[in-house]
């Protein structure tokens, strides 16, 4: 979980940078960097592991005079801890990252979806690329364009302009030293400003900063920030000015970590793309598409039964999956759900959900050719790990995918994916949701690609180029979080009412479910998911002008079926709120509400998907003035049967 951290201004901006990435190391990662401007231009430090390794190595530099600062009463630098998203974790792919003429120094958070395009134009001018990362490209672009003829900033925004995905980015040059840019293009990393009289102050996460201000503007997507000692100018990419709310963060603790946001669970919604490049990181090689599970070997290492970690067997034999039993409670089971969809769809095994309360009580069938998969955000839910030891000791092997390292799910399964979601505060799953289904996205490309898998049925689906259809996530996240009046509006209008129906099909049918747990558990309005099809077999004698109907209708396998369906609801007088396709006019000439997600791959779409559903129920229950975070009756972990 990449850290970013810039200074200019008075202090030491080494000490500033390194305090602020020591703030941020909680977050994880895998190398640390370091760009300072000194008296013979951009000086960069880097280092693979913990800060302490950075830390040393710049100590060894001190006495070399290419580090002495430029000047006594300015200083300016840029700092980041990375974890890798391109390339292996190695000093040249560890950040900043420079030009050719060491000029133009660059940190980046996200994913830059158009790199190889970028790339490959670049090698075409005669760019020689120096490490495996997508941040390369920048330092080069914005090179390019100053030898065309353009000032740094020019420069700089015209290479931003270039960028795909969802990204934060922090660059200093050498031409102009006196000025930082930072921008922010969509969520997969937020961009935070600190201001002081005769300072600035860049970071990707409060925490970084908060020794020094408490006077910060956040960056929204497409906004550039041009910060100088004091003062900072906030652009839109054509250049045209942005008024911005200077925020002063309160002391206490929580309210630091909160940010801008009201709610945790709001906070946590926005976090979304970043958690779910986080969850990416290091696991897809966006070039050919293969997928790495790092704690979930798929090799043949003959260490046993089922090896150390993993479905490893005796050497030279291949392992079969004859099956996978997931177990879950509440929005994981969802996510199981929408897992089901995509391991049978990729990997052609076969798998059933279960509750985690319900599995061990029906004497469940396990034959040793199967996993079971227990899927849980805390890793703490007694009712998960009965159900997990009861698969465990009939014998299956054991896999989990957990968002708490070290919790006992971990601990008891052979195999982990971690969530990587970060922390989730709010006791309503949010992008704990988004990441688990990722997670089985990459298990499915990973057991579909693995020679040493012997799946149920061979695949004839394409799952390197599914894999790489993920580059596009944390973008198309980004854009079904943009700012929309329609989610206040329909709170507005429909907060009286006591029973909503969520109806969604194929692998948006566990969308309905989810929409309909997030509205119940937090806005205590009484909701049912559906899938579509089952509607004749009693839920339509429901529906009447009072019932407002969710129909999760976008483009994908399923979306005329869902069309008809929405013709019978609205045939017996209820409201239909359709979740559509943007640019499908034709759902707003039968829909009463449409709220828009961006086109997608159909595997892809429920991430998109549950997205509107958790806004929906965020207003409605901000609306009626329900506590968001701390809704009654629940626990964030339920360690109870
Ligand atoms: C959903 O918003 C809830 N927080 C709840 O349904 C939750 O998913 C369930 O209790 C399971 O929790 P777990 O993922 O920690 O096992």
């Amino acid at each position: 979980m990449c850290g970013i951290i810039g200074y200019i201004g008075p202090r030491n901006a080494t000490s500033v940078i390194l305090n602020g990435l020591r703030r941020l190391e909680y977050r994880g990662y895998d190398s640390a960097g370091i760009a300072i401007l000194g008296a013979h231009g951009i000086h960069v430090t880097r280092a693979v592991g913990k800060l302490s390794n950075l830390e040393l190595r710049m100590k060894n530099e001190e006495n070399d005079s290419q580090f002495s600062i430029l000047n006594s009463s300015f200083s300016v630098g840029i700092g980041h801890t990375r974890w890798a998203t391109h390339g292996g974790v190695t000093e040249h792919n560890a950040h900043p990252h420079l030009n050719d003429a060491g000029t133009v120094a660059v940190i980046q958070n996200g994913i830059i979806e158009n790199f190889v395009e970028l790339k490959h134009e670049l090698q075409a001018e005669g760019v020689r690329f120096r490490s495996e990362t997508d941040t390369e490209v920048i330092p080069h672009l914005v090179d390019l364009y100053m030898k065309a003829g353009m000032p740094f900033v020019r420069a700089a925004f015209a290479a931003i302009a270039r960028l795909q995905g969802s990204n934060a980015v922090v660059m200093m040059s050498a031409q102009e030293p006196d000025k930082l840019i930072a921008t922010r293009l969509g969520n997969a990393g937020g961009i935070v400003i600190g201001i002081n009289p005769d300072e600035a102050f860049v970071a990707s996460d409060i925490p970084g900063i908060l020794d020094y201000t408490r006077n910060v503007i956040f960056l929204e997507d497409g906004e550039v920030a041009i910060a100088q000692a004091g003062q900072v100018g906030v652009y839109r990419l054509d250049g045209a000015p942005v008024s911005k709310q200077r925020h002063v963060i309160a002391w206490d603790p929580v309210s630091a970590e909160k940010g801008e946001y009201r709610h945790f669970m709001q906070k946590e919604i926005f976090e979304q793309a970043r958690a779910v490049t986080d969850t990416l990181r290091g696991r897809v090689n966006f070039e050919t598409g293969e997928v790495t599970l790092e704690s979930l070997a798929l090799t043949d290492t003959g260490t046993g039964r089922h090896g150390d970690k993993g479905i490893t067997q005796s050497p030279g034999r291949p392992v079969t999956l004859s099956r996978i039993a997931t177990v879950a409670c509440g929005t994981s089971k969802h996510a199981g759900l929408i897992g089901k969809f995509l391991i049978e769809r990729i990997a052609r095994i076969p798998v059933e959900v279960d509750y985690g309360s319900e599995y061990r009580y029906r004497d469940p069938i396990v034959e040793p050719g199967m996993a079971v998969l227990g899927i849980t955000q805390s890793g703490e839910t007694a009712d998960t790990l009965a159900a997990m030891s009861a698969g465990k000791e009939r014998g299956a092997r054991l896999w989990a995918i957990v968002n708490a390292i070290g919790s006992q799910a971990e601990r008891m399964a052979e195999g982990v994916i971690h969530m990587r979601a970060g922390p989730e505060i709010g006791v309503c799953s949010t992008k704990t949701f988004l990441t688990s289904i990722v997670d089985q996205y990459l298990l499915a490309c990973a057991l579909a690609q693995h020679a040493n898998v012997q799946t149920f049925e061979r695949s004839n689906v394409d799952s390197f180029s599914l894999a790489r259809d993920l580059a596009h996530l944390p973008g198309l996240i980004s854009q079904t979080l943009k700012p929309d009046p329609i989610y206040e509006a329909l709170a507005n209008r429909f907060h009286d009412r006591r029973h909503f129906l969520f109806l969604g099909r194929g692998i948006n049918y566990p969308i309905a479910l989810e929409g309909a747990l997030k509205l119940k558990e937090i806005s205590y309005i009484h909701a049912e998911g559906y899938p579509a099809g089952e509607m004749k077999h009693g839920p339509i004698a429901l529906i009447d002008e009072r019932m407002p109907v969710v129909c999760i209708a976008v483009q994908d396998g399923v979306y005329e079926k869902m069309i008809s369906q929405i013709e019978q609801v609205k045939a017996r007088g209820g409201i239909v709120i359709a979740i559509a396709t943007e640019g499908d006019d034709a759902i707003g000439r039968k829909a009463d509400y449409v709220i828009n997600v961006p086109a997608a791959p159909e595997l892809l779409t429920p991430a998109l998907t549950a997205i509107p559903m958790q806004r929906l129920a965020y207003e409605m229950a901000v609306r009626l003035g329900c506590d968001v975070d701390q809704p009654r009756n629940l626990a964030k972990s339920v360690t109870v049967e």
